[in-house]
């Protein structure tokens, strides 16, 4: 195991890091999209939190048919978000403040209008021009029929078919996600080189690692060969699986001819690399879905990553016997690689927390809950813009949508833009402080109350707002960070554990308030931070704790 109680462990091995979707954080230039100003100017905000690193999503030059993470320039910022002054400053003036940087690397594909694609279009079948993506004929007579049966991630064909300059019909190329997202060919020297640049240009710029987009997918094999179930497999890798048999969805995921290839491990040890000849410690951070999930450890032995996302929690459910599970297979199979663990309960691909426990009142108690343990779990927590102010998804007419899966499911899919929502920063300005013109996505009425001015307004003596919670957990937690980590209870209803000799953690997701014993060495205690209302903590003390309904409670033992 990485950890070793008391040793100070490399900054991202127990980081807080923050997710920013720029797009949706801080507008600054009135243009309704925010902007790199406009995180420059919220840094004080993200210190105050107590995050130790942030990472953009893509801002780099893109038609933004996926959220600029369909990347036409990798190493220039798209004018929507400012310019590559403002990216040099957002990187000096978060290393003033102590926060690290970490950018977004796109991988798997480009953009169809990057010069490389463009080139492409205007070249031969068989030209070199070609041979960086992945064209075929078609099948059938007059190659009309794709390359093989695979599907878009996002919905629809993986293939599509180009125009030549007779105006018939061509070649068709891959693309695992939108049309405008053409998948690289990693066979090709170039797109290593390439990428190599990319990685060196940023690394040059002063950012302190990288997000890698899909990094499990860039190697392909029987690429000319059908699938035997492609719809199935798709569903299966959108998750969208409740009514498919546990096996059928072992089996397609077991083997996804695109994903999690054994080749792709070379790419990361060139990688890994270039990450260790520059000062500093620079990471890397895989956005790989694996299965088995134990196959995640693979992207991060000692030569390859450095972390590895661990969804578990982005799909889990507040109950204590499914989260023990998770956090004792998770630090088992991390133990082997001696890499740290990793926690995420939300991104920009997925509902928010609150929504995803079930909403209103009863869903933010348990996001709460779960965020408390989370943030007392060892190794790195990534927490995304918004879940400190327990955001709800927010409620979108089709007409506002923007997500490339709402248009490529026909609507079936209501895509991802509902977690994307513009952050509340205050009640009184127009637009909620995020920005003087009209937002990208409407920011609901009913947040005035959830926005950040609000949150910190409110009086908080009985209850922490989720916000101050946040705030409250994300620094104590340095407190225990690098301690050992040792289970105490794992019941239907009760997870309990300590860190080090000193901090003890216990969550109760039943409905009804519980009593647990503690360690005979905590016989005197204090209560650290709750994530229900003071009031019902009830009476606690000697040795003993009353636990709330969906709650999480962290103590320190005295003496
Ligand atoms: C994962 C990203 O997080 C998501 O937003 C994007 O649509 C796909 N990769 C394709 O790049």
């Amino acid at each position: 195991m990485y950890l070793k109680n008391g040793q100070a462990s490399l900054w991202w091995q127990e980081a807080a890091i923050y997710q920013i979707y720029p797009r949706s954080f801080q507008d600054l230039n009135g243009d309704g999209e925010g902007d790199l100003p406009g995180v420059i100017s919220r840094l004080s905000y993200l210190k105050e939190l107590g995050v130790d690193a942030i990472w953009l999503s893509p801002f780099y030059t893109s038609p933004n048919k996926d959220g600029g993470y369909d990347v036409s320039n990798p190493r220039d910022v798209d004018p929507r978000f400012g310019d590559m002054s403002d990216a040099v400053s957002l990187i000096e003036e978060a290393h003033k403040v102590g926060l690290r940087v970490i950018v977004d690397i796109v991988p798997n594909h480009f953009s169809t209008e990057h010069i490389w694609f463009k080139a492409a279009l205007d070249s031969e079948p068989g030209s070199k021009e070609r041979a960086r993506f992945h064209f075929f004929d078609g099948r059938g007579e007059d190659g009309a029929i794709p390359p093989n049966n695979w599907c878009s991630i996002f919905g629809g064909p993986a293939w599509s078919r180009v125009t030549d300059s007779d105006g018939q019909p061509g070649q068709w190329y891959l693309h695992l996600f939108d049309s405008t997202q053409a998948d690289l060919n990693w066979t090709n020297e170039e797109v290593h080189k390439d990428f190599e640049e990319t990685l060196r240009f940023w690394l040059d710029k002063g950012v302190d690692g990288f997000r890698i987009d899909v990094a499990h997918g860039l190697v392909k094999d029987e690429i000319l060969q059908d699938h035997r179930d492609p719809e199935g497999l798709t569903r299966a890798l959108r998750l969208d699986v409740s009514d498919m048999p546990r096996e059928q969805r072992e089996s397609l995921l077991s083997d996804v001819p695109f994903f999690d290839r054994d080749g792709v491990h070379e790419i990361y040890r060139n990688w890994r690399k270039i990450f260790d000849s520059y000062p500093g410690d620079r990471m890397s951070v895989a956005e790989a879905w694996v299965h088995p999930s134990s196959r995640a450890t693979l992207y991060v032995r000692p030569d390859e990553l450095h972390q590895i996302f661990n969804f578990d929690f982005l799909i889990a459910e507040w109950d204590a016997k499914f989260l023990a599970n998770a956090v004792e297979k998770t630090l088992q199979e991390v133990a082997a690689v001696s890499a740290p663990p990793t926690w995420v309960l939300s991104n920009h691909d997925s509902p928010r927390l609150v929504s995803r426990m079930g909403g209103g009142e009863l869903g933010e108690k348990k996001a709460r809950a779960i965020a408390l343990l989370t943030h007392a779990l060892p190794g790195g927590v990534y927490v995304f813009q918004g879940e400190e102010l327990g955001l709800p998804d927010a409620p979108l007419s089709d007409a506002d949508r923007q997500d490339p899966v709402f248009f490529r499911t026909k609507g079936v899919d209501k895509g991802r833009d509902g977690a994307r929502v513009p952050l509340p920063w205050n009640s009184e300005q127009n637009n909620f402080g995020f920005t003087s013109g009209k937002p990208w996505l409407p920011i609901p009425a009913n947040w005035i109350d959830k926005s950040v001015e609000a949150q910190k307004m409110l009086n908080e003596e009985n209850r922490l707002s989720f916000l101050r919670l946040y705030q409250k957990s994300l620094q104590l937690r340095k407190l225990f960070a690098d301690s050992n980590f040792n289970w105490l209870i794992r019941s239907n209803e009760v997870i309990g554990f300590s860190r080090g000799s000193e901090y003890a953690i216990y969550s109760n997701t039943s409905g009804e308030e519980l009593q647990v014993s503690l360690p005979e060495t905590f016989d005197s205690f204090e209560v650290m931070i709750c994530s229900a209302p003071q009031e019902q903590l009830g009476r606690s003390g000697e040795g003993t704790l009353q636990l709330p309904p969906h709650s999480t409670t962290w103590v320190k033992r005295l003496k």
